[in-house]
């Protein structure tokens, strides 16, 4: 059981929660203020602990920086796991994740984080902020495992920095990675957006490729490694980049010979020493929005050899007008949250001075473009 305590819910707390919240928290709190247990006042030390952690909790409903707290409760109620977010200087932290020492190791740190994520999201939170000590290994590699990268660090502290929206979309690809080739296939089967000729898409980008006898080949959302995997058996080779490790282990199964970075499309660029023939965005461009669609087709242009092509198959429509008609198509199962790539918009764009832009309609879902290195 999820809970978000707001200002107002804190403001109600039962003396049962108050207490329970504080159980989570209390642990080793005495070794940690430097006090040592065999003093013989220990016991009004702890009292005291206790009344500053309760004060705490209870100040939040009027402090100014605080968001909220959320709460995991084990399936008889009890509180297991807590954390907060705090506003500072207009920028949200991750403070206080604690997991009851009964509960370790159970995973349930992760679960709240989790949902922690999706209610940022439906606040439109984007960005988050955490401050761990540089000893703390035990925390620093909690953040890595949920995603956060080092913003800063100093003698004391690491400052992490999380996209909210990236993680989400991380998770959904780590829980979507056993069926997705089950779902791909049903739409596809369905003829239905937005899988509909995802086979024809798929072998049209090998006979692409296949017409050179080798090339170096960036697969960006390589996914379960549908589209280079056979291109991987004939011998060409393959870096594939990925922001959800689930997706990655599956195809480097499947690729064993192949190079993988597991981050997202713009800070993977920064980890490639090479130059691509051909990059491919197959169904995976469309997670960002359309201005970061320009601005990542314009970053990968250096890494492409001379005459390289990025090549895209996705969902795409020749104009807006066309995607919206599309869009009422297909109401019933649209994701509103995919930007699907639009000819006009990449011709009327900053792209037409890098590349030669060709598009090729596969059916009235799909389609292939072609940006051939200019
Ligand atoms: C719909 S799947 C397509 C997979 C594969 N290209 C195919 O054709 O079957 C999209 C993939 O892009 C990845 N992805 C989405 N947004 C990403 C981002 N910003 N950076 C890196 N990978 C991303 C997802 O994790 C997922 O594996």
């Amino acid at each position: 059981m999820f809970e978000i305590w707001n200002k107002q819910r804190i403001s109600n707390l039962s003396q049962t929660e108050i207490e329970q919240w504080f159980d989570v928290l209390n642990q080793g709190l005495e070794e940690d203020r430097g006090y040592d247990l065999s003093e013989p006042n220990i016991e009004d030390i702890r009292a005291g602990i206790k009344t500053d952690y309760i004060d705490y909790l209870k100040s939040c409903e009027k402090n100014q920086n605080f968001y909220a707290y959320y709460i995991l409760r084990d399936d008889d109620g009890k509180i297991v796991s807590v954390c907060r977010i705090v506003i500072v200087d207009n920028q949200y932290y991750l403070e206080g994740l604690e997991t009851h020492r009964d509960y370790y190791y159970k995973g349930y740190a992760s679960k709240l984080f989790n949902k922690v994520m999706y209610e940022l999201k439906r606040d439109n939170i984007k960005t988050i902020y955490s401050i761990v000590r540089n000893h703390n290994h035990k925390s620093i590699n909690f953040h890595y495992k949920n995603g956060f990268r080092v913003e800063n660090k100093d003698d004391l502290n690491i400052q992490l920095i999380l996209n909210v929206e990236d993680q989400i979309r991380k998770d959904l690809f780590d829980n979507w990675v056993t069926n997705y080739n089950k779902s791909v296939i049903k739409s596809e089967k369905e003829v239905t957006y937005p899988f509909a000729g995802y086979s024809k898409v798929k072998y049209q980008i090998i006979d692409m490729i296949t017409k050179k006898p080798y090339a170096r080949i960036l697969d960006m959302g390589v996914g379960t490694g549908e589209i280079t995997g056979p291109l991987h058996d004939l011998g060409y080779n393959i870096t594939g980049v990925d922001l959800s490790d689930k997706m990655i282990d599956l195809a480097k199964s499947k690729m064993p010979n192949a190079m993988f970075i597991c981050d997202t499309f713009q800070n993977s660029l920064a980890k490639l020493n090479n130059q691509y023939d051909f990059i491919i965005f197959n169904y995976s461009i469309h997670h960002l929005d359309y201005q970061n669609h320009i601005d990542l087709l314009l970053n990968v242009y250096d890494y492409l050899s001379d005459h390289g092509m990025i090549i895209i198959g996705d969902v795409s429509t020749l104009n807006t007008k066309d995607i919206k008609q599309l869009q009422e198509k297909y109401d019933s199962i649209w994701d509103d949250e995919e930007y699907y790539p639009i000819v006009n918009i990449y011709r009327n764009s900053e792209l037409k001075k890098y590349y030669k832009i060709y598009y090729k309609k596969i059916n009235d879902v799909t389609g292939i473009f072609e940006l051939l290195k200019i």
